[in-house]
């Protein structure tokens, strides 16, 4: 079996292919590589005799079905090492019999951890307060300065109740106090039983209510720009928006405004509209946190994603129905 893998990944993954006999082979693309890139990396194979049987790709690969058609009809699976898989075109796959895979679960602790960090960094003005001291403003203990706000008893709105807010509202309703609220298509029994967290049936009615607005939905048409100019409007004066799950989630020149506007009074960003285009606006802004997609960047959680991510091919290799498969 060929397996390529088209980024470097943590060794522990690479090693269970490699254990089982697989050929690996891995692209040495610096950066994210295009369609283009990757018809390059697998034509010249092909030269080679190479065809592949499994794509281990990350969450910037673009995947779809003239690509999977060049790769030819021996590919069974294209394993993605992200729990997002909206870099691939699923309907594609299943039409060519592909299978698609994620890493589900194994970082959600992570991910909600880098949550609660943004909503500590934007209330407590932490990288405000560092870069004033680094640029010598610090003159002598002030009562006035860097003021910050308080984030116990007031209200999280989680959009989205996968894993990933589970541990959201774990962290903030049983760690900060918080009153947890939430929306999902489905409701979520350990958030309510768990952490008391109090569902409502539109984003609309979270976004009314929450101080803190923090997403966790994957990216689908159908949460693409869920947060536009009309749902911004509805936010409280002063609230704030978290953003770890995908860029174009939030229409970004909406967000710049409400923030211009100060109807928002901050936002943390883990993810970016035109990835890895950040917008110069927002770089201006002391209330926003921008931090480059690193969520999940922990040694364990990238083990567990490549342990993951080469036992979806291992399992669909042997005919099992694999972990992670999003797509049958
Ligand atoms: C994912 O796995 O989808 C995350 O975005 C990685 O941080």
């Amino acid at each position: 079996m060929n397996i390529f893998v088209t980024r470097k990944i943590p060794q522990i993954g690479l090693d269970m292919l490699s254990r089982k006999g697989y050929k690996v082979d891995m692209g040495d693309f610096k950066v994210p590589p295009t369609k283009k890139d990757l018809v390059k990396y697998i034509n010249k194979s092909a030269k080679k005799g190479i065809k592949y049987d499994a794509l281990l790709t990350l969450l910037t690969d673009p995947v779809d079905g003239e690509l999977l058609d060049i790769i030819g009809p021996q590919l069974k699976i294209v394993s993605n090492y992200a729990v997002g898989y909206n870099n691939i075109n699923c309907e594609d796959a299943k039409k060519r019999g592909v299978v698609i895979t994620n890493t589900p679960g194994g970082f959600s602790d992570c991910i909600a951890e880098h949550t609660v960090a943004m909503i500590l960094g934007l209330t407590t003005r932490l990288s405000e307060a560092d870069r004033f001291v680094r640029a010598g403003k610090y003159k002598g203990w002030d009562p006035m300065i860097l003021i910050g706000t308080d984030i116990s008893k007031k209200t999280i709105g989680i959009l989205g109740a996968g894993k990933i807010g589970e541990r959201v509202a774990m962290h903030l309703g049983k760690g900060f106090g918080m009153d947890v609220i939430y929306y999902d298509v489905k409701r979520n029994e350990v958030l309510e039983n768990d952490y008391g967290a109090v569902y409502y049936d539109t984003p609309e009615q979270v976004i009314q209510k929450a101080d803190f607005v923090s997403l966790h939905v994957p990216l689908l048409p159908s949460t693409t720009h869920l947060m536009n100019s009309e749902r911004f409007a509805m936010m409280k004066q002063g609230a704030y928006l978290i953003n770890t799950a995908r860029g174009p989630v939030v229409e970004e020149k909406a967000l710049v405004e409400a923030l211009k506007s100060k109807k928002i009074a901050g936002a943390g960003l883990d993810v970016f509209e035109f990835e890895p285009k950040v917008s110069k606006e927002l770089m201006k802004m002391d209330n926003v946190i921008l931090t480059p997609h690193i969520a999940s960047a922990r040694e364990s959680a990238r083990n567990e994603m490549a342990t993951l991510a080469a036992q979806n091919i291992i399992d669909t290799f042997e005919g099992r129905v694999a972990v992670g498969c999003v797509n049958v």
